[in-house]
């Protein structure tokens, strides 16, 4: 078969080979093929090979030289708060100063300030930052992204916010993964009411089923927002309505929202800067995924996920940015990569294997997405560098130079080519 677009010219195309999800010492493998082409075709990945490419081309077939560059999966980055209006530098003067993260958002600040604002914002206004945020993950080499909800906490304000994830879906190159997160902070409307407001996500989560929005409900499970109960009673009536289900968990105090994760059969649990040992255990017994968030642990000061133990102890790990106003303010996703090496003292391979196959695995995309493999879909980065242990080293800047989402041409050069979707 002919191809419409070749790739050639690839100093170094590293892909995982693995089977997702991909536990412990099994991150530690990739596939590297040097001098390579990759074929596409409608948009999926017809052929993927080193040396002679010839065969594969008609008249027709778009030729791009790689010049020696090298070629990665495109990045998929598995949580953020994408959508949200405002910012919160006064409240980075507060964190700076000592003042903690739960502090301010039990004074009505933090979550609930991004609420208020959320709340009074147009679908335009929303639409328009987080379009621009997206520009900025593409040039930086994400293809796929995973968005919550939950600046909203009332069912009107979370619709809009997933309606607009739904517009960005269609008319931005990145493919929205989107997630209800209704149960992210108590709104002050029922501060002192918290039972009826669980009671009123439940009622939620049949309406927000019903608008096919999204199939998957995320929780913050942390002291003062949802506590361990709270947050199964919750989970469980995400459970009966078929969605699929993630949590917050063990990000500031070690509540145990991992362990329940495994319990209830979660896709991920993410953050655990505090995870029990007991928790890391059942985590590696399991098929939920440790997402390690590196960026948050750096903005506000904390100390990072102990990466190094879950992965040892046989754990399957996703790197994730976390990007939202309040704890992870960038759409930098080689930054959250570089982390990952520097602190989180994983390998190039380790990292590589965590942002492509294993957050293709948590978001139900293991068919499509997460690997360079005949039948997958194109979405393929280039960078500027000579190997990708560089990548990890040179940090802080952008190495990519060329995106290709679904076998289109989406960034050529570093700059961004519109008109596609
Ligand atoms: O994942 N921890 C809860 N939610 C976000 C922060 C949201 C915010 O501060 O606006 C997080 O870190
Ligand atoms: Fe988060």
């Amino acid at each position: 078969m002919k191809a419409e677009l070749i790739i050639y010219n690839i100093r170094k195309l590293y892909t995982s080979v693995e089977k997702a999800p991909v536990k412990g010492y099994s991150m530690s493998r990739i596939q590297m093929i040097p001098n390579a082409f990759i074929a596409v075709n409608d948009g999926k990945i017809l052929e993927i090979n080193s040396g002679d490419f010839k065969n594969y081309i008609n008249f027709s077939t778009i030729l791009i030289d790689a010049n020696h560059k090298i070629c990665l999966p495109g990045f998929i980055d598995s949580h953020t708060h994408l959508v949200h209006a405002g910012s919160r530098e006064d409240e980075f003067e507060k964190l700076k100063k000592g003042v903690p993260y739960l502090d301010i958002l039990n004074n009505g600040g933090g979550i609930l300030g991004t609420v208020d604002k959320t709340r009074h914002a147009t679908f335009d206004q929303l639409f328009s930052k987080a379009y621009k945020s997206l520009d900025t993950m593409l040039l930086f080499g994400v293809t796929t992204i995973e968005a919550k909800s939950g600046y909203g906490l009332c069912l009107e304000t979370e619709l809009k916010q997933l309606k607009v994830m739904y517009e960005l879906n269609r008319k931005h190159p990145i493919d929205i993964i989107s997630t209800y997160m209704g149960a992210h902070a108590i709104p002050k409307e029922y501060e002192h009411n918290k039972k009826t407001f669980i009671d009123k996500i439940k009622d939620d989560l049949v309406y927000i089923k019903s608008s096919n929005l999204t199939n998957l409900v995320d929780v913050f499970c942390e002291t003062g927002v949802f506590n361990i109960d709270e947050s199964r009673d919750i989970l469980q009536k995400a459970l009966e309505l078929d969605f699929k289900i993630k949590l917050h968990a063990d990000e500031i105090d070690p509540l145990g929202g991992a362990g329940l994760g495994v319990d209830l059969g979660a896709t991920s649990v993410d953050h655990l800067m505090a995870i029990s040992p007991k928790d890391i255990k059942a985590l590696a017994q399991s098929n939920t995924i440790a997402n390690i968030l590196p960026g948050t642990s750096f903005y506000l000061n904390k100390a990072y996920a102990n990466a190094r133990s879950m992965i040892d102890q046989g754990c399957a790990v996703s790197i994730s940015s976390d990007y939202n106003p309040g704890s992870c303010p960038t759409e930098n996703f080689q930054l959250i990569c570089q982390l990952a090496a520097n602190q989180l003292k994983m390998s190039p391979e380790e990292i590589l294997n965590a942002v492509t196959v294993n957050a293709a695995y948590h978001l139900g995309l293991s068919d499509k997405i997460g690997t360079l493999e005949k039948g997958k879909d194109a979405d393929i980065i280039l960078l500027d560098i000579p190997n990708l242990a560089y990548m990890f080293y040179h940090f802080g800047i952008n190495h990519v130079t060329d995106v290709i989402k679904k076998g289109e041409v989406v960034v050529k050069n570093k700059v961004i080519q519109r008109g596609r979707k």
